[in-house]
């Protein structure tokens, strides 16, 4: 049986094999037992197809799915993922974004946190939806948190700053302030962006996921940060709107971006992932 308290170390025996090596798997209610080709196994991954003896909660067969084939890279892969309307929209004008996916889905954005090192927010995502990041819907790690507060206007109100888990924000203010738990980054305003993932590189995580919003993916995809573009589309039109990205403007649809793409269910919504730097 999968459940919410062994997904997460599912993940990450996945995340730690090597990109070709076959895993045979033992899962029961004792744990999750690593065995071989000839002992007992239910579960498991060969030539890099699973297969799987459990009988499987929907929602765990669409997050094993969607994220086994991720794992098997063995790259560093900067994620970065967003939950829009079919229309394109993250969120109302007025911000509030909750909920334009199933509730459901955040079992699969938790175990996507869980299989990375840092999570990246702007500081709009902050003041909007006040979010913990973390993986509290399942067993599991929680990443690392990174907050783009370019004019260092956030304060210790938010929980991100009371939950006793440490912070780093990149900001191109001079301000002196100081944020409970968080270790301020002053960087150069000029290429701001690019001096961000300067620093990030410097951090040497392997998996990093940018949640949002739109200002913050938008600008890692001008400056080519991003390896998977990952949308989580529910069928529904909200007709106004922050829409999802905002690029720089072409004028020519050769311009447009034509990546290598592959797809998948979330329930009942669908998961589209462009794979940007391939
Ligand atoms: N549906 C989803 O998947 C999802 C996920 C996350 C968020 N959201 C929604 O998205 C909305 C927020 O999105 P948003 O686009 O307004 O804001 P955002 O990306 O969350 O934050 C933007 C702010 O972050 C700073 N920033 C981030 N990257 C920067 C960069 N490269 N260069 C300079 N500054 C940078 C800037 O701060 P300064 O202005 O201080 O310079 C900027 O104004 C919220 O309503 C939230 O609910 C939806």
């Amino acid at each position: 049986m999968i459940s919410s308290k062994n997904i997460g170390k599912l993940l990450k025996i996945i995340k730690n094999s090597k990109k070709n090596e076959n895993i045979y798997l033992q899962i029961s209610k004792l744990g999750i037992k690593e065995t071989t080709k000839n002992r007992k196994h239910n579960f498991s991954i060969v030539e890099n197809k699973i297969i799987n003896n459990l009988k499987l909660n929907n929602i765990y067969e669409s997050i094993i799915e969607i994220l086994v084939p991720i794992l098997r890279k063995n790259n560093k892969i900067v994620i970065a993922q967003i939950g829009q309307s079919i229309d394109g929209r993250i969120a109302l004008i007025n911000g509030n974004s909750h909920y334009i996916n199933e509730k459901k889905g955040i079992k699969y954005l938790h175990c996507l946190r869980s299989v990375c090192d840092a999570v990246v927010v702007g500081s709009n995502t902050i003041k909007k939806d006040n979010p913990k990041l973390t993986t509290r819907k399942i067993k599991g790690t929680n990443p690392k948190r990174i907050i783009i507060d370019g004019s260092l206007s956030l304060t210790n109100k938010y929980k991100i700053f009371n939950d006793g888990y440490q912070n780093i924000i990149f900001t191109k203010s001079k301000k002196n302030k100081k944020l409970r738990n968080t270790t301020i980054i002053k960087l150069d305003n000029k290429n701001f962006t690019k001096n961000i993932i300067k620093q990030i590189n410097k951090l040497e995580y392997k998996y990093i996921l940018i949640e949002g919003g739109s200002k913050t993916i938008s600008e890692f995809i001008n400056n080519k940060y991003i390896d998977l573009l990952q949308f989580i589309i529910a069928p529904v039109i909200i007709g106004s709107g922050i829409n999802s990205l905002n690029l720089k403007k072409i004028t020519n649809l050769k311009k447009a971006i034509r990546p290598k793409y592959s797809y998948n269910f979330l329930s009942k919504e669908f998961v589209i992932n462009l794979f940007l730097n391939s």
